[in-house]
């Protein structure tokens, strides 16, 4: 297990090369009438409809032994203030024993990563030697029995290092993750992520380094550390036929994954991919940049099991719609997961679909802080752009460019973005807590968000492109417990 030295790295900045995006302008700096939110509206999202997600992901984590759906929580004094019918409020304050949904993504994606290593490395004939899989073994929690014998693939032989930028709850699982894996773990911290949060992922065994600088930079350092900067996405297949290298790579916290020269075809020590004869270094990142959407979209797919569990949820509950779900958004791929669910084209011989087929779509509203909303100027722009953020308290959402992965989605899928301001998440914070919800200041943007769009100055103009009235079914994803962030009730800062 890699050591856990809190470094220093780089210098402080915002550029956004690499990212693909437009600069822009942050979009809080944009007019609007006193007293209204920023906001941005597109009915239209709700006749758009996508491909369906896969089911792997919804069946590896049910099969993992320490596997619970997160529960689903009515609170009728939200519904009453709100002037709806029912309000539920997901509660992500505890996943597979952390306070975050994040290891839904990380333990799908980490699980294909190796998987695909060991298939590699047995099509080079090297599958009895060092990197077999072992499709058994641990459940995320540190359990050692799986259910029907499925587990997270953990590789024999030398430990991977995955690398990731973070601000907060996905690098925390991407390290726990990789420890119960027996892999190793490079954590790049982006700058205001609270030290409690990154005490948190250095006590995982992960190597951490801070960076002096806003997320966006943290993801470029770490893209660099791995090596996968320069390297297109390498396709299994192809490694596979590629030579039987693999022990020549250098490993990423030696930063030097030589990745000029080599093909993604190569399979040779320096290309960083999933397959085996790659290099020891993996970077897992939860956003989606040109040349770099795969493993994104295997955390993405992760994400869709906490939709599924919502559907059954409601309909226990005896609950319509949703008519609304209400979504924290950083770089997107959260939201992605919402729009690829509530926006899926019926399956043939699927059994169930929420909202079922012939019902009203639901009303899909992105939350991000406005110190960070760079989703909402992408949507008013109509093109992804990249911001320079500022501070806020919901360090997992303060992100300057949107996933390339995501983007179309929320172009096409989301009907409304709105940003808030630190008091209200934290004012919204407060609330949950005193209903018995434990939330972060992230979790608490759903409450947030929903509260701007739906009262205040404006509001009927809002209610009536959301299609939201009196007997509307709400759901907002609390996506952090407090612990996960744990900035004072008191902080709007
Ligand atoms: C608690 C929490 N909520 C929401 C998000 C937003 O997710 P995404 O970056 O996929 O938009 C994050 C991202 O780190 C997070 O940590």
């Amino acid at each position: 297990m890699a050591g856990s030295d809190v470094a220093g790295s780089g210098t402080a900045g915002s550029g956004t090369a690499g990212s693909g995006a437009t600069p822009s302008r942050s979009a809080a700096a944009r007019a609007r009438p006193p007293g209204a939110p920023l906001w941005y509206a597109r009915p239209a999202g709700r006749g758009w409809s996508c491909a369906p997600a896969p089911a792997d992901a919804r069946e590896f984590h049910a099969a993992l032994s320490d596997y619970a759906p997160t529960r689903l929580v009515e609170l009728p004094s939200l519904a009453a203030e709100l002037g709806v019918r029912r309000v539920f409020v997901k509660d992500e304050s505890s996943r597979f024993g952390l306070p975050a949904f994040k290891a839904l993504g990380a333990s799908w994606a980490l699980h294909r990563v190796l998987a695909e290593r060991a298939a590699a490395s047995a099509a080079d004939g090297q599958g009895t030697g060092r990197r077999v899989a072992a499709q058994s073994g641990t459940g995320i929690g540190g359990g050692s029995e799986t259910r029907a014998g499925v587990g997270i693939g953990a590789a024999a032989g030398e430990p991977v290092t995955f690398v990731t930028a973070t601000d907060g709850n996905h690098g925390r699982a991407v390290a726990r993750i990789a420890r119960l894996l027996g892999q190793r773990a490079h954590v790049f911290v982006s700058q205001g992520v609270h030290p409690e949060a990154v005490v948190a992922i250095a006590a995982e065994g992960a190597r951490v380094t801070r960076v002096a600088g806003p997320y966006d930079q943290a993801v470029r350092e770490a893209s660099e550390t791995a090596g996968a900067a320069a390297v297109p996405e390498t396709a299994p297949a192809a490694v596979a036929a590629g030579p039987a290298g693999g022990d020549g790579g250098a490993n990423a916290t030696g930063g030097a994954n030589a990745a000029g020269g080599v093909g993604p075809d190569c399979g040779m020590a320096g290309a960083v991919g999933v397959g085996g004869g790659a290099s020891r270094s993996v970077l897992v990142q939860d956003s989606g940049r040109p040349g770099y959407e795969r493993i994104p979209g295997w955390i993405v797919e992760g994400y869709s099991t906490l939709f599924t569990e919502i559907d059954a949820q409601l309909s226990a509950a005896g609950a319509d719609g949703p008519d609304l779900v209400a979504v924290p958004v950083g770089v997107g791929s959260l939201a992605q997961a919402a729009v690829t669910h509530y926006r899926a084209r019926p399956v043939d011989g699927a059994a169930s679909r929420n909202p079922p087929a012939g019902a009203a779509a639901c009303a899909l509203l992105a939350v991000e802080p406005e110190a960070a909303a760079c989703v909402l100027e992408s949507l008013l722009q109509g093109e992804r752009a990249s911001i320079e953020t500022g501070h806020t308290a919901m360090a997992g959402l303060n992100c300057g460019t949107p996933s390339s992965l995501a983007w179309p989605l929320l172009r096409d899928g989301l009907d409304a973005a709105v940003a808030i301001t630190e008091a209200e998440s934290a004012r919204a914070a407060r609330d949950l807590a005193a209903l018995g919800v434990s939330s972060g200041p992230c979790g608490a943007a759903s409450l947030a968000g929903v509260r701007a769009a739906l009262t205040g100055e404006g509001a009927a103009d809002r209610r009536t492109a959301l299609a939201i009235g009196p007997l509307a079914t709400l759901v907002l994803l609390n996506t952090e417990g407090a612990a996960a962030n744990p900035h004072g009730p008191q902080l709007g800062t």
